[in-house]
């Protein structure tokens, strides 16, 4: 496996590929990250994943400085399931000059983005970058991050990339939680109680499931469940999976979404129901 750190020796290494399968990260991998870089290998060759915190998706007072920071760990992991280039570029070669052109996705100002102002820029503006450099076939990403997603995968079909996107599962603690890097971050009491999140999740799809159709009630009561037990709750949202925003009454592919605090640690989750 090859580390690679710059754009123009990434270009020369894969000069001439078109089958190549992407998996971009901020690092600090867990097995969620190599899951999907089992997928990328399942799918193309070469396998490229990218390491790359960036701080053009923090907001002033989030963790961007603190983001752990691993990347010795996170090459042995991606050399374990046949990852053949890792590309983790420094700031200055990522943004050489101030990023002023920006893509501004449609939902940018919803769910996560209502608690996080330009998060949604920033990613869409990074992963754009990132396909330019690599120019991959296929790319993976998790549904852990499902807004992400939405617009990822938006951006693709409007600005008509020529990219496969696949999508992973959730990958999940034996007690529910999902993987995380943040999760990291969490004391041992906020860790026991970090599972509530998708508990309540799983007990509101299957209201949901059952024909349940109240879904502000819904909301407020998970809302208040969270809220009970010392959780700062961003959101708990009912949404439709065709657009992310709130269902039509016909509508039956619904997805919920959650983001919450515990202390300083923002938990997001979701289910599809
Ligand atoms: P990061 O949080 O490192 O996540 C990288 C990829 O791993 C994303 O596609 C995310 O959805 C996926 N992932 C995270 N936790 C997961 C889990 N428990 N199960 C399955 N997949 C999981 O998402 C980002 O980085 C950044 O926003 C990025 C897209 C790299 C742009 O900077």
């Amino acid at each position: 496996m090859r580390l690679i750190h710059s754009i123009a020796e990434l270009r020369e290494s894969l000069a001439g590929e078109r089958e190549s399968a992407f998996v971009p990260t901020m690092g600090n991998l867990h097995a969620g990250h190599v899951g999907l870089a089992r997928i990328a290998a399942r799918h193309g060759r070469p396998v490229v994943a990218s390491i790359f915190v960036n701080p053009l998706q923090f907001g002033a007072g989030e963790d961007f400085a603190r983001y752990p920071r691993t990347l010795h760990a996170d090459c042995e992991k991606l050399a374990a399931v046949g990852t053949d280039i890792v590309f983790a570029p420094d700031l200055d070669e990522m943004y050489a000059e101030p990023q002023t052109f920006t893509v501004r996705p449609p939902l940018a100002d919803e769910l996560c983005g209502a608690h996080r102002p330009g998060h949604f820029e920033g990613v869409a503006t990074v992963v754009l970058k990132l396909f330019n450099m690599v120019q991959p076939r296929y790319a993976v990403f998790g549904k852990k991050d499902y807004q992400q997603l939405f617009i990822l995968k938006g951006m693709v079909r409007q600005f008509n990339l020529p990219i496969v996107m696949l999508e992973a599962e959730t990958e999940r603690a034996a007690d529910g939680l999902a993987l995380s890097s943040r999760n990291g971050y969490l004391s041992a009491a906020e860790r026991a109680e970090a599972p509530r999140l998708y508990r309540l999740l799983r007990a509101a799809a299957e209201r949901v499931g059952a024909g349940a159709r109240d879904f502000a009630g819904i909301e407020a009561e998970a809302t208040q469940a969270l809220a009970r037990h010392g959780w700062a709750v961003d959101y708990v949202a009912v949404r439709s999976r065709a657009s992310l925003l709130p269902p039509r009454p016909d509508e039956h592919e619904l997805v919920i979404l959650a983001a919450a605090r515990l202390g300083a640690t923002r938990l997001i989750d979701n289910i599809e129901c």
